[in-house]
């Protein structure tokens, strides 16, 4: 059983937690272990579209015996003004656990302040500890554990990044970090990561992030809700792609949360090829969530 309420941050849950979250996963993955959550429900609330995120809550419910049901900002009274207290509230008598994906953090902190069960992050502005979760679950397989395994994050400091910084710091894995000048991670993140013993190295040019790198991570450079500043970003990411060049000279694997934007922040040969493990990401996904719900439900 864990400790947090609530899974709104990756360090919601301490340490030797998450690596159990990340041990309950395989186990599922592998056909281990045969928790089931019959007859629990899981409410999503979604303000941004999403694949991954819906399509494997709502997969991994079913499998564990559950149900999900789909809840977009039009089709509840959310989205015609009801407020976010009554909203929760009220999902709180018939659900057994809420996943909201939205743009304001603080709006995910209310959500969770007024429900009853327990409220899980599918990504918000600031945070996307479900994508760190599926994202150590990989590095891990890939190589049989965090020591030693040295990744390099490439681009924006932003939701997933940020989460991923925390999560490595957490499980000890060595980072590196290389965004442009005013695109870092924030400085509470950095702050997180040193709290916890393991701060990533932060580097301004991408070849010094990737040299020796086992992993390359990227993300969107305009992630959603940033559309109207894609200029912008696009001018000040120049340098930053994930392509042949940066990786020439090394055998790194590369890493991406997806929807991948192929030309912007990473190539089109690069992701079609041997390196590229965001299929197994992907996929990871639906046993990390399956790991997390079965532990934060206690079942
Ligand atoms: N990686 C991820 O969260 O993808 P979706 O936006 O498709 O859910
Ligand atoms: N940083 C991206 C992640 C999408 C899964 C975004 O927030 O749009």
């Amino acid at each position: 059983m864990l400790e947090t309420d609530h899974f709104l941050d990756i360090d919601d849950l301490a340490p030797a937690e998450l690596e159990t979250v990340l041990d309950r996963a395989a186990a599922i993955k592998a056909g281990e272990d045969a928790a089931r959550l019959p007859d629990h429900t899981l409410g999503m609330l979604f303000e941004k579209p999403s694949t991954r995120t819906r399509i494997s809550f709502e997969t991994g419910m079913t499998q564990l015996g559950g149900h999900a049901i789909f809840l977009g900002p039009e089709d509840i009274q959310l989205g015609h003004g009801e407020p976010l207290s009554d909203t929760s509230r009220v999902l709180s008598r018939y659900v057994d656990a809420v996943m909201a994906r939205l743009f304001d953090h603080d709006d995910l902190v209310e959500i969770a302040e007024y429900a009853d069960v327990p409220v899980i992050n599918g990504l918000t502005d600031d945070a996307h500890p479900c994508q760190t979760l599926a994202d150590l679950l990989t590095i891990r397989e890939a190589y049989g554990g965090f020591d030693g395994v040295e990744a390099a994050w490439v681009g924006d400091g932003n939701n997933v990044g940020q989460s991923l910084v925390v999560g490595a710091a957490m499980v000890g894995l060595d980072l590196t970090v290389a965004t442009p000048e005013g695109y870092g991670m924030d400085d509470d993140v950095l702050e997180q990561a040193a709290d916890l013993g393991h701060p990533p190295t932060v580097v301004d040019d991408p070849a010094d992030a990737v040299e020796g790198a086992d992993v390359v991570y990227t993300d969107v450079w305009i992630s959603m809700g940033q559309e109207d500043r894609r200029e912008e970003k696009l001018a000040a990411f120049e340098g930053y792609q994930v392509n042949n060049d940066l990786l020439a000279g090394t055998d790194a694997d590369v890493m991406h949360c997806l929807p991948a934007h192929r030309g912007e922040e990473i190539t089109d040969s690069v992701l079609e090829s041997d390196r590229a493990l965001v299929w197994d990401q992907a996929e990871n996904r639906l046993h990390a969530q399956k790991g997390l719900l079965v532990e934060l439900l206690d079942a």
